[in-house]
């Protein structure tokens, strides 16, 4: 489902990975760790296509990056869900309209969408939230709307970057709880993250360390 063959990525003469080789099966939960800078949030954005090998390829479902077009990346990125650690919420729409916001672009019905949305925050646990503004909100419900954005569409896999980063441990064992119940609905999930307690809680997860260049297996 995600695939990178002997992927080098480079900025100017920073070299991130070199001859990088991995793959996620469908419904993995898998971790990748490594300290700041060692380049978890570039694997996560070469799976988005936000960025691209400059050696080697990236698979993604059907696409390919040696081969995608620029009018189909929002294809792709309509086929994951993506969680980051700043949330990026719309300040000036409610939490409904947050997350609803994905799916006006997809031409659903009106009705449709209200359906989705309502579902996606039934999940996350918000649904009585739907009409609060994001500043109404503490971090760990931002998060957890960021998170039902992430699902409306139904993805086959969520990219997660540090989604803990700015939450105290109790919130962040709540959202790690709700990733993993996600998870076992099916949707694969790859998780950047540098805490270690944060693994621990995911039993069965893979967990990929980047080291030299390249992702090394150590659970
Ligand atoms: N757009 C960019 N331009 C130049 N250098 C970048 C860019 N993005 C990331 N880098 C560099 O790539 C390395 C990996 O960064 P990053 O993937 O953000 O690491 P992490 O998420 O593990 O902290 C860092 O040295 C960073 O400075
Ligand atoms: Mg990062």
């Amino acid at each position: 489902m995600v695939e990178f063959n002997n992927v080098s990525v480079w900025f100017d003469d920073n070299l991130v990975f070199k001859d990088l080789n991995f793959k996620v099966n469908d419904g993995e939960f898998v971790f990748v760790t490594g300290p700041t800078g060692s380049g978890k949030s570039t694997l996560l954005r070469l799976i988005y296509m936000d960025i691209f090998p400059n050696r080697g390829k990236v698979i993604v479902g059907r696409f390919d990056s040696r081969k995608i077009k620029k009018r189909q990346i929002p294809y792709l990125r309509r086929r994951l869900g993506i969680v980051f650690q700043d949330f990026k919420l719309l300040d000036d729409r409610n939490v409904f309209e947050n997350v609803a916001f994905a799916l006006y672009v997809t031409g659903a019905k009106r009705k449709e969408i209200n359906r989705k949305v309502l579902m996606a925050l039934t999940e996350v646990g918000l649904s009585h939230k739907k009409n609060s503004m994001p500043d109404e909100l503490s971090g760990g419900e931002q998060q957890r709307v960021a998170i039902a954005r992430a699902i409306v569409n139904e993805p086959f896999l969520i990219l997660a970057d540090e989604p803990t980063g700015n939450l105290d441990p109790d919130t962040s064992t709540e959202i790690i709880e709700l990733l993993k119940r996600i998870n076992l609905r099916g949707t694969s999930i790859i998780m950047a993250t540098h805490n270690y307690s944060i693994i621990e809680m995911v039993k069965d997860a893979k967990v990929f360390q980047i080291s030299n260049h390249t992702l090394v297996q150590i659970k």
